[in-house]
């Protein structure tokens, strides 16, 4: 196992009626920003319980956070924190709510282009961000528990992630109630965002990491168990309940602890919702079934691993088996209802591969993956498969 140092400092209220704990985690002299997307809060009455928590404390709203949270929209939140002089945040919403306020966070007190946080992925965040809390109402991204956010900027079709230890949510209300109201298509968004993240930290090469290996695997099959119960029957509190837990854990930071990671799936992936706007989600079911098969060398043993302990694949050639894990994979992607191929969302295969490559080689991206072998021409490889 590798050397690491853990320490995920949110503080998690899981459950029914949580959202009241809002008032004893931020202080009753501070002003807040509320920050939210297109309104479902105001549809499924979590925007009533957080009013009601927050009570007499000062508040600006900011409504409009898109999906894959815009630079250009964010800086009008910005600006709003800085003539207000907020010095709390909130977010109540999905991911990109999320990850939206922690831009936002730490923008507000930083001198200077406010753009270079997603270029330089954090490190030009010198004044302490300010401090944020989150209601979580969509079950995919992990940034209720992570120091993670990625920003996108459509006017020059951009779309960065940033780190930053002090982005951390202080607190993150976790009711699966909240996410009963979500359409099909978000729930499996999800569910297929959740599992790539779990592959990402776990299907790259063994570490000796017994428990982050038993712990990512049981992940994965509460994602299995769990996701199509949630489907199929949408007001199954405790199926979502286990989604909600799982898709936390699948980006806190523990199953990552002291083994390699992968992460070009998104790295590829992000290119792809920036240049043509697809789904998150999808456009990691695009790249995963590819990657697995190029990288089958390098990630074998986890591969085989993966095989046996999560599909139950245990007989067999190790390559057929290999492949059959593959096959699993985007089958799973493709019964939660997300297309696995470019030709799904209307992309030639060969033109996009192409695009791709160039785009990330052009910011420097050339050596991605755990041993830094995905290179330009392998990721052209990988989108090519996807055909
Ligand atoms: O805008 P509203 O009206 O709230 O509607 C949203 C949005 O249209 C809706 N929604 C959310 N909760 C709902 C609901 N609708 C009904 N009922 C509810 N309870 O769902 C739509 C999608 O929301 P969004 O926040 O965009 O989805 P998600 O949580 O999947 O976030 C995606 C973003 O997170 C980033 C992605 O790149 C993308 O920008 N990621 C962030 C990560 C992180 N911070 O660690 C890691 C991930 O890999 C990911 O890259
Ligand atoms: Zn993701």
């Amino acid at each position: 196992m590798e050397n690491f140092t853990y320490h995920n400092p949110t503080r998690i209220h899981f459950g029914r009626g949580q959202i009241k704990k809002i008032s004893r985690e931020i202080p009753a002299g501070a002003r807040v920003l509320l920050l939210a997307g297109g309104g479902s809060i105001k549809k499924n009455g979590v925007y009533d319980q957080v009013k009601n928590a927050l009570g007499a404390r000062v508040t600006h709203e900011f409504f409009g956070v898109e999906a894959n949270p815009d630079f250009d929209t964010l800086m009008q939140a910005v600006a709003l924190a800085r003539r207000e002089k907020s010095d709390w945040v909130l977010a109540a919403g999905g991911g990109s709510v999320l990850d939206g306020a922690k831009f936002v966070a730490a923008a507000a007190p930083h001198a200077g282009d406010a753009w270079q946080i997603p270029v330089t992925h954090g490190a030009a965040i010198t004044a302490p961000p300010l401090p944020l809390g989150a209601v979580l109402t969509l079950p995919a991204t992990g940034s209720e528990a992570n120091g993670n956010a990625v920003i996108s900027r459509r006017a020059i079709k951009e779309k960065l992630a940033f780190h930053h230890p002090l982005v951390y949510p202080r607190f993150s209300i976790l009711d699966p109630g909240t996410t009963l109201s979500l359409p099909a298509r978000q729930i499996a968004n999800g569910i297929g965002d959740a599992f790539c993240h779990v592959l990402e930290q776990y299907l790259t090469f063994p570490a000796a990491a017994a428990l982050q290996d038993r712990f990512a695997e049981s992940i994965l099959k509460v994602l299995i168990d769990e996701g199509p119960k949630t489907l199929a029957d949408p007001s199954d509190y405790d199926a979502r309940a286990n989604l909600v837990w799982a898709a936390t854990w699948a980006l806190n930071g523990a199953i990552g602890a002291g083994v390699p990671q992968d992460w070009a799936t998104h790295a590829i992936g992000h290119e792809l919702t920036a240049l043509h706007g697809i789904d998150h989600a999808c456009t990691l079911a695009i790249v995963l079934p590819g990657l697995m098969r190029v990288q089958r060398e390098t990630k074998r043993e986890k591969l085989t691993q993966y095989a046996a302990r999560v599909w139950r694949l245990r007989e067999g050639a190790g390559d057929a088996r290999i492949d059959a894990a593959i096959e699993h994979t985007r089958a799973f992607y493709e019964s939660l209802g997300i297309r696995t191929r470019l030709a799904d969302y209307g992309l030639d295969a060969a033109e996009t591969a192409a695009q791709v490559a160039r785009r990330l080689a052009a910011r420097g991206e050339t050596a991605l993956g755990e041993r830094g072998d995905i290179t330009p021409s392998r990721i052209e490889q990988i989108l090519r498969l996807a055909a």
